[in-house]
């Protein structure tokens, strides 16, 4: 493990980027050339194991630019405006930038919420509590934003208004709201998910109008991130002495928790639910282990999931753990398939600690032991092929270096 530290440690140092007196960093050089919203919780729960300044300053830097509504934003675009991502072997600035977030320099959606918990982490590292009051204000603000902005009602689900909005951005999840079959084509995929930029952009992204006419789902790990890092705010206005927010988060996460089991759950599945077509979602993702994470099963409906899932090759026992689409699915593509097979390590390390939260100690090593080993074939690598472990997609992916994690 010493070696692949060091070798994390360097990766983490290569990838760091300086602007504006902000420090952050990139997810790949060659691909992600800007700032992403949960790969920079997931970099600064990596940084504090070695280097908890670096930690901190990747927190300043990706709380810097709120949009006006208080809502983080997925990129921050920094300088690099006229660097081109590739995406699906299609260059994809243009497309994204003149599909016009409608800003400047960041986009106008967000990604799941790991931020709370990030800062909980390096909190925990050094009780710097003059750390905590210096991100409270902003946190408190994006997390009054999605309660007010993406809920209907009195309800607390949070729904997103774009697939791009899970992380999985092209999961077989979002095919259906897409109006996608099963099997396509990534460029028809793109295609899909530009049109419903410029459709959400039409809109000026306000989100209430997004899920009521145009995109909105309740997204089952989005919802469980919601809740674990409601209960990490509870924790940060303690610690500050803000007893009154402390009682909003938990009550909020206790309400969002009950709504997860009344609305999504279906026998020992949590299924994502589409507003617009009043449907629940039926693609078997990775996704129905994340409500472990935030302990939403019963110790024997947790046995029973994993039992009938986790530790079965029809479905998610593939050669290296885990598939991010079950192998009997027709969507499934482990090599080509992006969100649709491959595994990805954030997907590896959320279930790992879902299944620690369980004691399934064999299970989690099953991951545990995966997970180095893919980094140890084939490197440090944005996806890897589920059935050969071959690596996938951009280089010097920072998301391998949550093994340090796990
Ligand atoms: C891809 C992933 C997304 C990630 C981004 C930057 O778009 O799907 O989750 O945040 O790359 O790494």
């Amino acid at each position: 493990m010493e070696k692949i530290r060091q070798e994390i440690k360097r990766l983490m140092r290569e990838n760091r980027r300086s602007h504006d007196g902000f420090q952050y960093t990139l997810p790949s050089p060659e691909l992600y050339p800007f700032q992403w919203l949960w790969d920079s919780c997931f970099h600064a729960i990596i940084l504090s194991h070695f280097d908890i300044e670096a930690a901190k300053n990747e927190i300043r830097s990706v709380l810097s630019r709120p949009l006006p509504s208080g809502l983080l934003p997925h990129i921050i675009y920094w300088k690099s405006h006229d660097a081109k991502i590739q995406n699906w072997g299609r260059e994809m600035r243009g497309d994204i930038i003149n599909a016009s977030w409608k800003t400047d320099g960041t986009s106008s959606i967000t990604q799941p919420p790991v931020i709370a918990y990030a800062i909980w982490r390096i909190y925990n590292t050094d009780n710097d509590t003059e750390f905590l009051s210096e991100t409270y204000k902003t946190l408190r603000d994006h997390f009054e934003c999605l309660n007010k902005d993406r809920t209907f009602g009195d309800d607390h689900l949070v729904y997103i208004i774009n697939p791009d909005e899970s992380g999985e951005d092209n999961s077989p999840r979002f095919d259906r709201a897409l109006g996608l079959a099963p099997k396509h084509t990534p460029d028809e995929n793109l295609d899909h998910r530009i049109s419903l930029m410029r459709d959400n952009a039409s809109c000026n992204f306000e989100a209430k109008a997004c899920m009521d006419d145009i995109f909105g789902i309740a997204d089952v790990p989005f919802n469980t991130l919601y809740i674990n890092d409601l209960e990490h705010m509870a924790l940060i206005a303690e610690a500050l002495g803000h007893e009154d927010d402390k009682a909003i988060f938990s009550t909020r996460a206790d309400a969002v928790r009950h709504e997860m089991e009344k609305d999504l759950k279906d026998g020992i599945l949590f299924r994502s639910y589409d507003n617009i077509h009043k449907e629940h979602g039926s693609a078997l993702t990775w996704a129905i282990f994340m409500p472990l994470y935030s302990k939403l099963l019963s110790t024997d409906d947790a046995r029973e999931l994993v039992d009938t899932y986790f530790n079965n090759d029809q479905y998610f026992d593939a050669p290296y753990d885990i598939p991010t689409t079950a192998r009997n699915e027709e969507a499934y593509d482990p090599k080509g398939g992006f969100w649709r097979g491959p595994v990805w390590m954030a997907p590896n390390w959320f279930t790992y600690h879902g299944l620690k939260k369980y004691g399934f100690d064999d299970e989690a090593k099953r991951i545990k032991e995966s997970s180095r080993a893919l980094v140890e074939r084939s490197g440090f690598r944005e996806q890897y092929d589920p059935e050969t472990g071959e690596g996938l997609g951009a280089h010097n992916f920072t998301w391998g270096g949550l093994i340090i994690d796990m």
